[in-house]
């Protein structure tokens, strides 16, 4: 078959469309014929070299996918030949086949396309268990979204708004992304270049107004988080692009506002935790996909021949919402 694979010849390491070796679907697995996947973050860093991918998967780049069933395993109960599937990947979505297990995939809404299928997985799973799962989202609560036009950005702020009607507030680089998340239900959105966010949240709401946190930004919002949390208040890293260190940080506003800080990755949990995460999803949030409250935000569509291209808009930080490849 047909895949992306790194190219580590040249200065920088580059996607480079090659043959690699079908894959054999495992006793309970399903051999996919895929019809789009989508980018993640991870898969610039693991092109890098930096984000190996976790014992056992696929070597090649994708963490999610979209696409025709077209084999089954012998232990297959839930999908045959020809369902149209969409699901969470460990690798192996930059490729014209993957498999996937059967308690991973999902089946495709009436009136969803591949490429709006395959903008699903990674971000609203994601999104799904930061709040839901680990900040315990309470209905009515104030919610944080940093970061609020990416990808699980834009998942957070309509599941946080869909499933609890949270008070949701954003940050984002531009007016335009701030704009976006204002049309996905954000109540206030602050451009961080700005504007101080923690000073102009603290003015329209009031000190430690914040329940839950979900943060990728780091070190740079370290304080101004801890500051803005209310009493009980959950700080959800999922990411650290502005830095990972904390220099001269107080413990007390932990101690007295009771705060619970959590971290996750979601690539390298179990195989159990993430059937669990995708039962979980289906079962409380696949009906507000099918009736098109959760609406994935998709910001470009490049045929896979032109990944390099939809790498760079990433890393440029010019994406809001979901970039998708096609055409596999
Ligand atoms: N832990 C997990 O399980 C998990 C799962 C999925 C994704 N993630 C992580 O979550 C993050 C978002 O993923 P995504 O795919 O949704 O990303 P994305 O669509 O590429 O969006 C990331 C956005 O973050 C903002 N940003 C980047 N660097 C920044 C900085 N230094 N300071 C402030 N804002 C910055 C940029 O938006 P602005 O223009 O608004 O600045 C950028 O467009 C990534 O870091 C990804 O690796 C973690």
């Amino acid at each position: 078959m047909k895949a992306l694979l790194v190219d580590t010849r040249s200065e920088y390491p580059v996607m480079r469309m090659d043959e690699a070796s079908r894959p054999d679907p495992g006793e309970n697995e399903l051999l996919v014929k895929i019809k789009a996947t989508a980018l993640n973050r991870a898969d610039l860093m693991q092109k890098e070299g930096k984000y190996p991918p976790p014992k056992g998967a696929s070597p090649i780049l994708g963490l999610e996918m979209a696409g025709v069933v077209e084999n089954t395993g012998r232990g297959v109960s839930l999908y045959k030949k020809g369902d149209h599937v969409f699901g969470l990947l460990s690798g192996g979505g930059y490729a014209e086949y993957c498999t996937i297990h059967e308690k991973l995939a999902m089946p495709l809404p009436d009136g969803l396309s591949f490429e709006e299928a395959a903008a699903i997985p990674e971000v609203y799973l994601t999104a799904y268990q930061a709040i839901i799962w680990l900040g315990e989202l309470k209905t009515g609560e104030t919610i944080l979204i940093h970061a609020g036009a990416s990808g699980v950005g834009t998942a957070a702020i309509q599941l946080a708004k869909a499933m609890r009607n949270a008070r949701v507030i954003t940050t984002a680089g531009s007016e335009e992304k701030c704009a976006l998340t204002a049309t996905l239900g954000a109540d206030l959105c602050m451009n961080y270049k700005e504007e101080d966010y923690a000073a102009s949240l603290e003015e329209t709401f009031g000190k430690n107004s914040v329940d839950v946190i979900i943060d990728f930004i780091g070190s740079p919002y370290w304080e101004k988080n801890i500051n803005v949390l209310a009493m009980d208040g959950r700080l959800i890293y999922l990411s650290v692009l502005g830095g990972s260190a904390v220099e001269n940080m107080s413990l007390i506003p932990i101690l007295r506002k009771r705060l619970t800080i959590k971290g996750s990755t979601l690539r390298n949990r179990s195989d159990s935790y993430k059937f669990d995460l995708t039962n979980d999803f289906r079962k409380h949030a696949f009906s507000l996909i099918e009736s098109g409250a959760l609406k994935p935000v998709i910001d470009s569509t490049f045929n896979w021949e032109q990944c390099e291209e939809a790498h760079q808009k990433m890393a440029d930080n010019l994406n809001a919402g979901k970039i998708i490849l096609t055409g596999m």
